[in-house]
């Protein structure tokens, strides 16, 4: 069977469900903020959110005062979300950027980032070439110096999320597709407890690039 269009799909999640119900929400994005606080980047560094949807980490980023934040999905209806509960001032100091991680446009233009955060993104690409894309969009964008954080689900984690297949994944696989010059700085498991109250097995991970 074909995969439906990643894009119709997640449109769709995303306006069938209010944000608060999504079964990745989080009132407060705990541990991608301890990693970023870990980085030490300034508030003034470059830091991307791919595949970022509606997340109330770049609410709690903006609170924090930092203040070059690039928030990427390939839905534009999760980032109109996202823009509304920012609201009109807040909203307009971050760059929105629709496009696909997996077949990257507007993303190859970028420039050098700081940081890159994923948490629970990388999962759905199932797809060799998808993966590949994915990783070499990072060897492109972060720059020596820079740091990444890929938040996944790690091997007790499920098997399906959104009703679409995920590969899961352990610190030694990212690690592996990321490649030498990424050098692990901290890798933990977390259990997301979901607004239904099933829980989800994360693997956070921070890497250095030389
Ligand atoms: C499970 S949600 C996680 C959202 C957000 N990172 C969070 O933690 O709340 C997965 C997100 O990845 C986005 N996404 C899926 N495939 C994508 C792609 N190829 N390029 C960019 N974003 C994508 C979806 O639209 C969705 O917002």
């Amino acid at each position: 069977m074909r995969k439906s269009d990643p894009k119709t799909h997640w449109n769709k999640v995303y306006l069938k469900k209010e944000v608060e119900s999504l079964g990745w929400y989080e009132e407060k994005p705990q541990p991608s903020i301890e990693l970023i606080k870990k980085s030490g980047i300034g508030k003034d560094a470059l830091l991307l959110n791919v595949g970022a949807g509606a997340t109330t980490l770049v609410d709690e980023l903006v609170e924090q005062g930092y203040n070059n934040i690039i928030a990427n999905d390939i839905s534009h209806e999760s980032l109109d979300k996202l823009k509304i509960r920012l609201g009109e001032n807040k909203s307009k100091s971050i760059n929105w950027v629709v496009d696909d991680l997996t077949n990257p446009q507007k993303l190859n233009d970028l420039g050098q980032i700081d940081l890159w955060h994923d948490r629970a993104v990388l999962h759905f690409f199932t797809e060799k070439h998808e993966q590949e894309t994915y990783f070499k969009l990072i060897d492109k964008l972060v720059k020596k110096g820079g740091y990444v954080i890929i938040a996944v689900f790690n091997l007790n984690g499920a098997t399906k999320c959104s009703g679409l297949p995920v590969v899961r994944y352990n610190e030694k696989a990212i690690s592996s597709c990321l490649g030498d010059e990424f050098k692990l700085i901290e890798a933990f498991d977390h259990t997301y407890i979901m607004p239904s109250g099933d829980t989800r097995e994360y693997i956070y991970t921070l890497y250095k690039r030389n």
